[in-house]
């Protein structure tokens, strides 16, 4: 473990202190949170797990704390792909007021098809998008009641600039999968999410906004499509952003204060590769989310 040298240095020139805030880091175990939760104990901060599996997250944790001996981590349950699950994180938090200042939905799955959530709903699109909808419904007004300013980041990807338009005919591509099409509308549906709700909540004490750790061999790509192409995949890993310099776009955003509904992330090959920037927000993440939400309403009541 350990950051690289050119991770600090990094951090030396774009970095703020994160000494007095609690950072919670949904899927923390693995990949860009399990970086986002080593950088940001680097600069100072308490972290919460919030993981699915507690067998792993303790595992994420120990590998933490051997390099920071003194730091504060907690590990909480959250399965996105249960909407009892959910639930019972957010009554724990609400219930023990957990303080937070800094809420980073992280998590996330890539490529499964036949797979469903527990309540029914395709995996992708069941963890990535309804899990973050269900869960900030929950937490959105508890963090409103705190006295302090609240950050709620969520990770999007920029596929969601290629995602197709919405079919709510076929909104979960029941009739024929497409991984990288269930994905990208998965991300879509987030990036109008956040930009909706950054706009809702503009006047609060919550901000709001999106980043994206460009492209990263993470277990979440090496182990979507089988062990031949994992190990190809791990052979040009190099190629692209490591999951540590994925997790700087999170930092880069807190420390340049960015404005409620940025996206921040790395700009080069079309946001695949590079230190963070912000991006600019498109259209697409601008607009329809009124329609998006009135139907995932529709199918949280059906299936709850
Ligand atoms: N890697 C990339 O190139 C890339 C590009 C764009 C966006 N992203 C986004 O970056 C985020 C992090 O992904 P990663 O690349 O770091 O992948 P990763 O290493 O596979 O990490 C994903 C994390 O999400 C957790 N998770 C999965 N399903 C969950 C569920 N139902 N409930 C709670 N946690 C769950 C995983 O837990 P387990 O360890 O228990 O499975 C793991 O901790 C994701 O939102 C992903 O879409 C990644």
């Amino acid at each position: 473990m350990s950051l690289k040298k050119k991770t600090i240095k990094w951090l030396n020139k774009n970095a703020t202190s994160l000494s007095d805030k609690t950072i919670l880091i949904t899927g923390a175990n693995s990949g860009i949170g399990f970086k986002t939760a080593e950088v940001c104990l680097f600069l100072g901060a308490r972290v919460i797990m919030a993981c699915r599996n507690k067998e792993r997250a303790e595992e994420a944790k120990k590998a933490l704390i051997n390099e920071y001996p003194q730091a504060d981590i907690s590990i909480l349950t959250l399965d996105l792909a249960s909407f009892s699950s959910i639930d019972a994180f957010a009554n724990e938090i609400i219930e023990n007021k957990i303080d937070i200042n800094i809420f980073v939905n992280n998590a996330g799955v890539f490529h499964r098809p036949g797979k469903k959530t527990a309540n029914g709903l395709e995996e992708v699109i069941g963890v990535n998008y309804f899990g973050v909808y269900y869960l900030a419904k929950k937490l959105l007004p508890y963090f409103e009641s705190l006295d302090h300013e609240v950050d709620f980041v969520t990770t999007i990807s920029m596929i969601y600039k290629f995602a197709k338009k919405i079919n709510y005919n076929d909104f979960f591509y029941d009739k024929k999968y497409k991984n990288i099409a269930v994905y990208a509308r998965s991300k879509l549906c987030l990036a109008k999410l956040s930009y909706y709700l950054s706009q809702k909540y503009k006047n609060s004490n919550i901000r709001i906004f999106m980043t994206h750790p460009g492209i990263s061999m993470t277990p979440l790509g090496i182990n979507a499509y089988g062990k031949i192409v994992g190990n190809m995949a791990k052979a040009i890993k190099w190629m692209f952003n490591s999951p540590e310099k994925s997790s700087l776009s999170l930092i880069y955003a807190l420390s340049h204060n960015v404005s409620a509904g940025t996206i921040v992330g790395p700009t080069k090959l079309f946001g695949g590769w590079g230190y963070p920037k912000i991006n600019k927000t498109s259209k697409k993440a601008k607009t329809g989310a009124e329609e998006l939400i009135e139907f995932t309403e529709k199918i949280i009541k059906e299936r709850i």
